[in-house]
């Protein structure tokens, strides 16, 4: 019998209330089982034992099962292996695809053939829905080959038939993403900076709180099902305007010289000095940076309500989790 995914902690929220016999199959197989593809990442970490407060029974997948340290029944999984996926997914409900290989010179080749795999197994296994979080940014533009492959998976993953919802969201400020971590780092490293012209590219940040309040959010919406969404946080800052607020906040002095010449290729080895980001994951986030990341379509609001953090306290929550993390034993 086919349970359709509007589920809450008791699996009854949506659609599946309103069918007295798919309420009694769900509820017989609660809590609703929903694999995690990106357990052990920035996302995933926090996103497990946020499903399972929720009620949600999560398997966490990993190529690593010994070195996972996180929330959920740990389960292995390459999105490269078939074989590896069907296992992991046979038994759930519905996942989470949170997986890029951005550091890889041939991303955009690999991602596209892990979502064509993954979508592949879904399908195989029943799954009923796959929730991705993507990138902002709009197709009309001439987009990154970073952002032209994100956008590229979420055709992907639906290409075998199990429907898809997608978040897209622009950077997300939250200790230890790789954006955000070179946002701080080069405030923190350099008082001041000689940047290419992106440094005027707007862009529209989101807390990482917020980022796993709306893949929550989604799955227990069933008019999300089969849609893509923007998501953002409150403020359209430039990227220098950005730094700015980054560097007031922590109390460092910034200054920033905006020049013409320094080419991608220059810009990303630079930064692979100043920060601890690798030469070809900053190559590509660079090359996105000419892509304006901003909210064109704020439909998610209605369906998941909630306010957005705003950028200054995104930041110090960042900053603070990265505090404590450090202390800890
Ligand atoms: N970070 C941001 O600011 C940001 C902004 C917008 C959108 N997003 C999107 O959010 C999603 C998650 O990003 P993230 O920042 O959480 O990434 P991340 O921290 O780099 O984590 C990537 C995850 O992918 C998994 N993975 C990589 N290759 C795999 C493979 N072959 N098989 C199975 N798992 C594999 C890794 O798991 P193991 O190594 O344990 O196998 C890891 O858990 C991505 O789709 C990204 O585009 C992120």
């Amino acid at each position: 019998m086919f349970v359709y995914p509007g589920w809450g902690r008791s699996g009854l929220v949506g659609w599946g209330a309103q069918m007295p016999e798919t309420v009694a199959a769900a509820a017989e197989r609660s809590p609703l089982r929903v694999l995690v593809a990106g357990s052990s990442g920035f996302i995933g970490r926090r996103l497990c034992p946020a499903l399972e407060d929720a009620g949600y029974a999560v398997r966490a997948m990993t190529r690593c099962p010994d070195a996972y340290r996180g929330s959920g029944e740990v389960v292995k999984g390459d999105v490269h292996d078939p074989h590896s996926l069907r296992a992991a997914l046979t038994g759930c409900d519905a996942a989470y695809y949170l997986v890029h290989s951005l550091a890889d010179a041939d991303f955009a080749r690999r991602d596209a053939e892990a979502a064509r795999t993954f979508a592949r197994a879904a399908a195989e296994v029943g799954l009923s829905r796959i929730i991705y979080l993507g990138g902002l940014g709009d197709d009309a533009d001439d987009l990154s080959a970073h952002l032209r492959s994100r956008r590229e998976v979420e055709g992907l993953l639906g290409s075998a038939g199990v429907p898809v919802t997608t978040l897209r969201a622009g950077i997300i400020v939250g200790y230890g993403g790789i954006s955000w971590e070179i946002a701080r780092q080069l405030v923190e490293h350099l008082p001041v900076m000689v940047t290419p012209s992106w440094v005027r590219t707007r862009t529209q940040p989101i807390a990482l709180a917020d980022v796993v309040r709306y893949l929550l959010g989604v799955i227990e919406v069933p008019a999300t099902v089969a849609r893509a969404f923007d998501i953002g946080g409150p403020e359209v800052l430039a990227y220098v305007d950005m730094l700015r607020r980054v560097a007031a906040i922590e109390g460092r002095p910034l200054l920033v010289l905006p020049v013409p010449f320094l080419s991608p290729r220059l810009s990303s080895l630079w930064l692979s000095l100043v920060t601890n980001v690798d030469v070809q994951t900053g190559r590509s986030l660079i090359d996105s940076m000419t892509n304006e990341v901003v909210v064109r379509d704020d439909s998610i609001r209605g369906l998941v309500p909630f306010e957005p953090m705003d950028f200054d306290d995104a930041v110090l929550q960042a900053l603070g989790e990265r505090v404590k993390a450090r202390r800890a034993p």
